[in-house]
């Protein structure tokens, strides 16, 4: 198929925008893309409406699958109390778990298939997803099961992280040695034997784990092979994403205050940086990342909604897009780098996130003009066609 009258950017080197261009797609991959007076010629061609095509979006952190609600702590945050001080209370992240481990595979998955259609809808086609609510044996497994169960209901790759180590549960209040043991000794074996995830993660932070306890967990993570990610400097600097570096984990996320040596820690392990805006937006943060500084060490930055029932309930990829520019002083540019390439890079996958032959044909799109307008508006979705694997599976191209 070859698609014509359209404008691309291939997000090769920034936006990478070719005008009047043509894209060729065979096999589900991309086969050519170029200036349209220099494309081969194809029986099957499709005019696109003078349209601009990117490659589909990714979201590379979000914790999509869960039970329950936790409005009501966005109500007491508002009254003045703190996001630590819910969590400390038995409240956050533990509120989640305790309705979680109450509801039953086909209840989460009801659940996550109405937040997956919000990110869909915006051209989404690669999302990861974190265990990380369950807490116990059973349930993470359920919420893995369930997160990768998604991708047979709706078209999209799906990408696990095993995030046992997001909050100490309430049976191990007084054996926070134990659970590590179940996590590591028990857990990221199963995990790794079964392949139930892509990837290990953590949460690095006075309120949950400390850098020791996150190095066990690493530790066994790599000798399981499988790679990391963690959660690190959202709240305070812990020194999560020197650690996390120090494992070649493929992203450090949050990141408000990671100082110069984590920036050179990351440039050096080639780790993404994942800004989370929307967490920063919710928890009405003040601290900022280091944009500046990671642009300058050239730390590749993606951003992700992080949809979560308590930080970031941001259903909305190009809102945080916004929200990255806005808030963090991102460029539109860097914007769309981050929820294409880089946050392809961010799950260690390197088949997505730009046009160029060779890659997966999986490709948004748009009915805008310049790729400047996808992270302008907020609440406007520009949306027109979804190609997944070289097919249409959401709009008509024309
Ligand atoms: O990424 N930081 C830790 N975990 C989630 C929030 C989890 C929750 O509050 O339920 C986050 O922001
Ligand atoms: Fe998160």
């Amino acid at each position: 198929m070859l698609l014509t009258h359209l404008s691309v950017a291939t997000l090769q080197g920034g936006y990478g925008l070719i005008a009047d261009a043509a894209v060729l797609i065979d096999q589900g991959r991309i086969a050519w893309v170029g200036p349209r007076a220099e494309a081969p010629s194809d029986r099957d061609t499709v005019a696109c409406g003078g349209r601009l095509l990117t490659p589909g979006l990714v979201d590379c952190h979000t914790h999509l699958v869960y039970g329950g609600s936790r409005a009501h702590e966005f109500e007491q945050r508002l009254t003045g109390v703190s996001y630590a001080d819910i969590a400390r209370a038995g409240g956050g992240i533990a509120s989640t778990v305790r309705a979680t481990r109450s509801e039953t595979e086909a209840q989460l998955t009801a659940s996550a298939l109405r937040r997956l259609d919000c990110l869909l809808a915006e051209g989404v086609t690669t999302v990861e997803i974190k265990s990380g609510y369950g807490l116990d044996h059973d349930t993470e497994l359920k919420m893995l099961a369930v997160a990768r169960s998604l991708a047979r209901h709706r078209p999209v790759d799906v990408v696990t992280s095993y995030l046992g180590a997001h909050a100490l549960p309430p049976e191990f209040r007084d054996d926070r040695a134990a659970y590590l043991d179940l996590i590591c000794r028990e857990m990221i074996p199963l995990i790794a034997r079964e392949g139930l995830a892509d990837a290990v993660d953590a949460f690095c932070e006075g309120i949950a784990f400390s850098l020791e306890e996150t190095r066990a967990v690493f530790g066994a993570a790599q000798d399981n092979g499988l790679p990391v990610k963690l959660h690190a400097e959202q709240l305070s600097n812990l020194g999560g994403a020197k650690l996390a570096a120090s494992f070649g984990a493929l992203s450090a996320d949050h990141i408000e205050y990671l100082d110069q040596d984590g920036v050179a820690a990351l440039a050096a392990s080639g780790t993404v940086a994942v800004l989370l805006p929307g967490a920063f937006y919710y928890l009405r943060e003040k601290q900022l990342p280091p944009v500046a500084a990671l642009r300058k060490a050239s730390v590749p930055i993606a951003i992700a909604t992080d949809l979560n029932p308590g930080s970031s309930p941001v259903h909305s990829l190009l809102t945080t897009m916004n929200m990255a520019c806005v808030l963090f002083g991102l460029t539109p540019e860097e914007a769309l780098m981050g929820a294409t390439v880089n946050a392809a890079r961010a799950l260690g996958l390197r088949d997505r996130g730009s046009v160029a032959p060779g890659m997966k044909a999986d490709l948004a799109l748009w009915d805008v003009e310049r790729p400047g307008d996808l992270a302008y508006p907020m609440g406007f979705n520009p949306m027109h066609a979804v190609i997944r694997n070289g097919s249409v599976v959401r709009g008509s191209l024309s």
